[in-house]
């Protein structure tokens, strides 16, 4: 099981690095974009430098939606450094870009996977990884968790080795059920990340062993 952030934030990457459970890190367009990086080149040194920090799989998107353009984009992306994994959206071109980047040994992330027809196409490319988005199912009232579970109980009869990266994770809750439905990896918030590490009992039970031993301590 892995934990991945779900940030193109320095600063919340290596936040979380520090903590030392860390495994790797996804972007998007979207993520890139928050952070005011503007051309192609500056959001290459961006995506170094994070692989720099975090010394684990990093998946950039590839803007392109058709194959050549994909292919292109896809190859000078898995140039800038072995950790970074081409992320593709399941669209059809996109779905014969990662059957082309597995013949070509480039690892690749399957991404805006909402339902396990999707999953199933991205795993029969050859995608390393596959990202259903659980909190914008959710969003909808639909069940992202179970389409997790779904994904993971058919990749596993089939024998697939696609790994399940559980994406769009909302909150704690999600980390933990996606964990439960056998996910391979949560990408998240830092505060979903941190948010697992608070519980009152810890507080105050911490707060209380500070007290009790200042109290036959005090000078
Ligand atoms: O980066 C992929 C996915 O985690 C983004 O999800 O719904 O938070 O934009 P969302």
């Amino acid at each position: 099981m892995k934990f991945f952030i779900d940030t193109a934030n320095l600063e919340q990457i290596r936040e979380a690095h520090k903590l030392g459970v860390l495994d790797g890190v996804t972007t998007n367009p979207s993520l890139m974009a928050r952070e005011n990086i503007r051309g192609q080149e500056a959001c290459n040194r961006h995506y170094v430098e994070i692989c720099r920090i975090v010394g684990g799989d990093v998946s950039a998107e590839v803007i392109a939606t058709d194959f050549e353009g994909m292919l292109r984009e896809g190859e000078a992306l898995a140039a800038l450094d072995p950790h970074i994994v081409v992320k593709v959206p399941c669209t059809a071109d996109g779905i014969r870009a990662i059957t082309r980047f597995t013949e070509m040994g480039i690892r690749t992330n399957c991404t805006l996977v909402f339902s396990v027809g999707q999953a199933l196409l991205a795993a029969k490319a050859g995608a390393t990884y596959v990202s259903p988005f659980v909190g914008r199912l959710d969003d909808i009232s639909e069940d992202g968790v179970e389409l997790v579970a779904h994904i993971v109980r058919i990749y596993r009869t089939y024998g697939f080795r696609t790994r399940v990266l559980a994406a769009s994770i909302r909150h704690t809750r999600h980390i933990v059920q996606c964990m439960d439905a056998g996910a391979d990896v949560v990408t998240c918030p830092l505060a979903a990340i941190l948010g697992l590490l608070k519980h009152p009992l810890t507080e105050s039970g911490l707060k209380q062993f500070l007290a009790d031993h200042a109290r036959v301590n005090q000078a």
